[in-house]
């Protein structure tokens, strides 16, 4: 089997690829990626020995590259990860967003409708998703995957809009597809732009963990490792045309989240108990913050067996070590461009 896995050099793409290069030697593994800011091949270096790893460098935006790479490949499975991921980018430039998580979604699954045009059988296009397409809950209840669609910040819009195309794609021209949405991930070669790796490599530089508002939003954190594993089940066991919610049960409000990974820090630098939560700094809000995420995973749990691996605490801990014996790799991505978008972002360097 030929896998496209697209977004491959990004932080759960990365995951995926390794897991699949790796488990399945039989395969033939593919990762496109336009390597941008977020991408990162250093990732993956170890893979570029392997005889079933292929990189292919180029933009889902890019319809006429896309016909090459399928011309010359004939893949039977395409992993969709690539995309814009950050809520807060999506608040300062959306446009990103719509070429990219729309118009690049929907190139992918035209190259694919033309090239398994009359032969659909053993192919997937295998989608994957966020959610917060559901938008934001109350206190209580959960994301189920009849939960109506209710986007509200461009990222998820975005990604609401390639769910329903993904959907669509299926219905009217008869592809074969399978979509699941996951709850927030963590763990090794996540961009420090998002909250857990922001905060440890602030928390490590003793700079101020910034806050949004009160601190009290609620998101569901899974092991990036876990959702990794849950892709490879749905992509071989799950049903065609089902969508699968994948979370970690496990609700943290960022606040609680925070000084748990500030007592943990303190506890892997060297430091006096309570130190580091002294960089806590509560700062303007994000625009139209999602209050509370929070995911049914049953369906995924009863019907296809796959529960997370690790709890928060052993994920966390992990994760942790994973930055200070990687300094190498934090400083590399927290240079050049990330420094402006830092600025612009917090106000400072
Ligand atoms: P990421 O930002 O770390 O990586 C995205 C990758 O896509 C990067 O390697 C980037 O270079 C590549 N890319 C971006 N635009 C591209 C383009 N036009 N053409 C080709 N490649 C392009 O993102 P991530 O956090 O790894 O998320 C991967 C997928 O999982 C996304 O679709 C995201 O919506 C979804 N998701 C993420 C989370 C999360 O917590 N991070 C949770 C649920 C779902
Ligand atoms: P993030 O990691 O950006 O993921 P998402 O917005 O997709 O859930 O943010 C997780 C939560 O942390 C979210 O409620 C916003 C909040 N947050 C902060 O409080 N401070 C920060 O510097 C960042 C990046 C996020």
């Amino acid at each position: 089997m030929k896998i496209l896995i697209t977004g491959g050099a990004g932080f759960i793409g990365s995951h995926v690829v390794r897991l699949f290069v790796e488990k399945y030697p039989q395969y033939q593994v593919f990762n496109l990626d336009k390597l941008t800011y977020a991408g990162n091949l250093q990732n993956l270096k170890d893979l570029e020995v392997e005889e079933n790893y292929t990189f292919l460098k180029g933009d889902i935006t890019d319809s006429a590259y896309l016909e090459s790479i399928f011309s010359e490949n004939a893949f039977d499975a395409v992993i969709h990860l690539a995309a814009e991921s950050h809520v807060d980018r999506s608040i300062s430039g959306p446009m990103a967003f719509v070429r990219t998580n729309v118009m690049g979604t929907v190139n992918l699954l035209e190259a694919c409708r033309k090239h398994w045009l009359g032969q659909l059988e053993g192919k997937l296009f295998y989608h994957v998703s966020t959610d917060e397409v559901y938008g934001s809950l109350g206190d209580e209840g959960l994301f189920t995957e009849s939960t109506a669609y209710d986007p509200r910040s461009p990222y998820s819009a975005s990604k609401a809009a390639s769910d329903h195309f993904v959907r669509a794609w299926h219905h009217t021209f008869g592809l074969p597809i399978k979509l699941s949405n996951c709850s927030n991930n963590y763990g090794p070669n996540h961009f420090p732009e998002k909250l857990i790796p922001l905060a440890i490599h602030n928390i490590k530089s003793g700079k101020p963990v910034p806050v949004y508002g009160k601190g009290d939003n609620v998101r569901d954190w899974l092991y990036v490792l876990d959702h990794a594993r849950a892709i490879d089940v749905i992509f071989h066991k799950g049903k065609l045309g089902d969508t699968y919610n994948v979370g970690g049960v496990n609700e943290w409000r960022n606040i609680d989240l925070i000084e748990l990974l500030c007592d943990v820090m303190d506890e892997k630098l060297g430091r006096q108990p309570g130190e580091s939560r002294r960089l806590i700094t509560f700062v303007k809000d994000r625009a139209g913050h999602d209050a509370r995420y929070a995911i049914d995973s049953s369906k995924l749990m009863g019907e296809l067996e796959w529960a997370p691996s690790v709890t928060f605490e052993e994920g966390l801990r992990k994760t942790v070590d994973w930055y200070l014996q990687n300094e190498e790799w934090l400083e590399e991505v927290t240079s050049g461009h990330y420094r402006d978008y830092y600025a612009q972002q917090y106000g400072e360097r």
